[in-house]
Parts: structure tokens; C-alpha cells; sequence
């Protein structure tokens, strides 16, 4: 018998590099280094104690059962009114579908939508896992630069030039990962007004740091919306997500849902529903925190002469340029890692356009930050 090989689309997949840097510095670590992480896009605070509450609460009375496939009634009916007042059309609770996850509700929704060679219109740089999830589910990523002389914003007029017969929809991540940065009210209208669907990843939304962002279906009848409980309610082990999907698409997603994963977690549903009835407070005190972050670990980089195009407006990443000190992002995170033991994310990792960037990211405490920005510091100084 001949030996099996993985399939050509499992080989494929490029390894998602954040992981790949973070399992590297815990080998130093295990070698009995000291590493600073800033290379995980993960809350380093506690989930907020009434989603804990919750969670107990539901396991005590046995919520530890399969649900429906399409999630929990409560939590739907909780997540359509959160849209209510901002959407255009508000989405009823029967068009949201609750995922083990944003990420697998990312890829049901893209093997919902494409067939083979379909185009997705996406940000280069932009979040690493979008190509790879498109590509296996048939499609066929196409990028827009969102340049760094424009603060990472992408050009409405270059998306419409990129839109095809075969183009099913445009990614919008606004936060961006890995840039911070925010799309502007008109741009993201002008987007929405090229008759493409958004598919729109708003996995950053309540941590912005200006003025809040409005969700796509406030910009468009119908959309295709992302989100999830990771990021905003420092929930990433949880796993929880949710779809909000055009009529038409609910019925095919359930059913991949119903044969991938059956349904997602019960208990964690109950959590998850106590985290957008109660957990705001804790929210607004978490962004607040960030963005004291923020606004240390900004000018600190430019002062060690980093190129910081935007002051990231959202999320917890700043996305600095590396060229005064290495020649690749690659270069750089593997030498700041090695010699310094601060780990950041290659700019590669997103794209062709992030390549001479590295993505900082400050979901860790002030002190860490300023250890972080010393070590650096000390890096350039060796090297000089
Ligand atoms: C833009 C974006 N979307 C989705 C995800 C994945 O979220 P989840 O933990 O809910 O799968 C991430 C995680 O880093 C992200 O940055």
C-alpha cells in the first residue's frame, strides 16, 4: 500500500506565523530565558468576572449539552438587538448563526459563498488567515494595497478598479489587524456603494479610540458581518463567534455547521449573552487601558526610530516600519527575538505590502511595555 500524503490543499496553507514566533519564544522560554511577548493579538486581562459568573452558572444547572445549531435563542435575539438601532434594515435573530469562534464562522461563511475561482477583494497588508481560509474554500484572494502613506487606509476608487464579474465580496477590518488603523465614515460608505457585498470583520468594534465605528449593515442594506467575544471581552480561549448572514445564506451555513461542529459550546453561550448584557463597563475600562498603552508605546518606537504611519486608532497593534535596522520583517523579528527576547509579529505575515514592518502588539501592561521598549533600546545600541 502506498504510504498516504497530506492533501495538496492541506500542504497549501502557509503557517500562520504569529503562532509560529510565539512557540519559538517559548522554547527560549523553556531554555530558561525571559521573553516579553508582544506578538499574540490576545488580551493579556482577566475575562470580565460576570461572564465567569455565568459560565459557573450555567454549568451548575447542566447547560452542558448540544444547543441548536444556529446558537442559543437568547444569544441571537441579543445580538440582533445590539444591531437594532445602527443597522439600515436591522437583521432579524433567524439571519445570525453562533460559531465555535470567529474563525470558523469566517470559513463556513467563505465555503457558503464561493465557488471555484470566485475573487474576494481584500487589504494588503491585512489579517493573515483571510487568504488561506478563501483558497481552500475554492476562491481566489484579490489584494488592494492599503499604504502606509495613507495610514493603512484602503482607496475606495482602487477597490472598484479590482472588482471583476467573479468578485463576491469585499473584506473590510476596521480595526484593522495588523495595522490599528480605522476606515474613515466616507470611505467605508463609498465601499458599500459599489455594489459588492461587505463582508465585514468587526472583531475590533468597542475598542477604538476616537470615534466608535458603525457596523457594515449601517452602511449597507445587506452584509455579510463577522464578530466574535475574543478580543473585546478578553474571551479568546472561550471560543465564541457569531455570523450575521443574508437570508439565503443562513440555511447552507447551518448545515456545514451541523456536520463540522454540530453546535457551539452551551455554557459558553450563557457566558457569552451575560458578556453583551453586562460586561460594557468592563469594556470601556479595558479600551481605556489600551489606549493608555497606546499612546506610550507609539512615540516611545518613533523615538528609537521606528516609522509609525498611523497612531493606531483601534485594536491593541501598532504596525511599525523596520528598515533603519533590518533588511527583512523576518530579519528583524528573528534577531530581536534571539538577541533581544522581545517577540513581535513580521509584517510579511500579512501580506506582501507589510513586508519592512512589524506588528507591536500592546495588550500587556505598561511595565512590560517600558521593559520592552529598554531591551529594544539596548538591541539598537549593540548593534550600532
Ligand atoms: C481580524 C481578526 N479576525 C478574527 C480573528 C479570530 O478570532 P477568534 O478568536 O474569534 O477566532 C482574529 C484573531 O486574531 C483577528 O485578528
Amino acid at each position: 500500500m502506498r504510504e498516504p500524503g497530506p492533501s495538496r490543499r492541506a500542504r497549501e496553507i502557509t503557517a500562520f506565523q504569529v503562532m509560529e514566533i510565539m512557540e519559538a519564544a517559548k522554547r527560549l522560554e523553556a531554555a530558561g530565558a525571559s521573553v516579553i511577548h508582544l506578538e499574540v493579538g490576545e488580551p493579556d486581562f482577566p475575562t470580565p468576572a460576570c461572564v465567569l459568573k455565568a459560565a459557573r452558572k450555567a454549568m451548575r444547572a447542566g447547560r452542558t449539552r448540544y444547543t441548536h445549531s444556529l446558537g442559543l435563542p437568547e444569544l441571537r435575539e441579543e445580538i440582533a438587538r445590539r444591531y437594532a438601532a445602527e443597522a439600515r434594515v436591522p437583521p432579524s435573530p433567524d439571519q445570525i448563526l453562533v460559531t465555535a469562534g470567529t474563525s470558523p464562522g469566517m470559513l463556513l461563511l467563505f465555503a457558503a459563498l464561493l465557488e471555484p475561482g470566485d475573487e474576494v477583494i481584500l487589504s494588503d497588508p491585512g489579517y493573515s488567515c483571510y487568504p488561506n481560509m478563501i483558497k481552500f474554500a475554492g476562491g481566489r484572494p484579490v489584494y488592494v494595497a492599503a499604504r502606509a502613506a495613507d495610514g493603512f487606509q484602503v482607496d475606495p476608487e482602487e477597490i472598484a478598479r479590482a472588482v471583476t464579474p467573479r468578485t463576491r465580496g469585499i473584506v473590510v477590518n476596521s480595526p484593522s489587524n495588523p495595522t490599528g488603523a480605522v476606515l474613515d465614515d466616507e470611505r467605508m460608505a463609498a465601499i458599500a456603494d459599489l455594489g459588492v457585498p461587505l463582508i465585514a470583520d468587526e472583531i475590533y468594534h468597542g475598542l477604538v479610540y476616537g470615534p466608535p465605528c458603525r457596523t457594515a449593515l449601517a452602511y449597507a442594506d445587506a452584509a455579510f458581518v463577522i464578530d466574535g467575544f475574543s478580543k473585546r471581552y478578553a474571551m479568546t480561549g472561550w471560543r465564541l463567534g457569531y455570523v450575521i448572514v443574508p437570508p439565503a445564506f443562513v440555511r447552507p451555513i447551518q448545515k456545514l455547521a451541523q456536520n463540522f461542529y454540530i453546535s457551539a459550546n452551551d455554557f459558553i453561550q450563557w457566558a457569552a449573552l451575560a458578556a453583551l448584557r453586562e460586561a460594557g463597563p468592563d469594556v470601556e475600562r479595558m479600551a481605556a487601558v489600551y489606549d493608555e498603552r497606546r499612546r506610550f508605546l507609539g512615540p516611545a518606537l518613533r523615538r528609537l526610530g521606528f516609522d509609525l504611519p498611523n497612531e493606531g486608532r483601534g485594536a491593541f497593534y501598532l504596525f511599525a516600519g523596520i528598515r533603519s535596522f533590518a533588511g527583512s520583517s523576518q530579519e528583524f523579528v528573528d534577531r530581536l527575538l534571539a538577541e533581544a527576547h522581545v517577540a513581535v509579529a513580521p509584517g510579511s505575515d500579512f501580506g506582501p505590502g507589510g513586508e519592512g514592518f512589524a506588528r507591536f502588539s500592546y495588550a500587556a501592561s505598561l511595565d512590560v511595555l517600558a521593559e520592552a521598549v529598554r531591551r529594544i533600546e539596548a538591541w539598537i545600541r549593540r548593534k550600532a
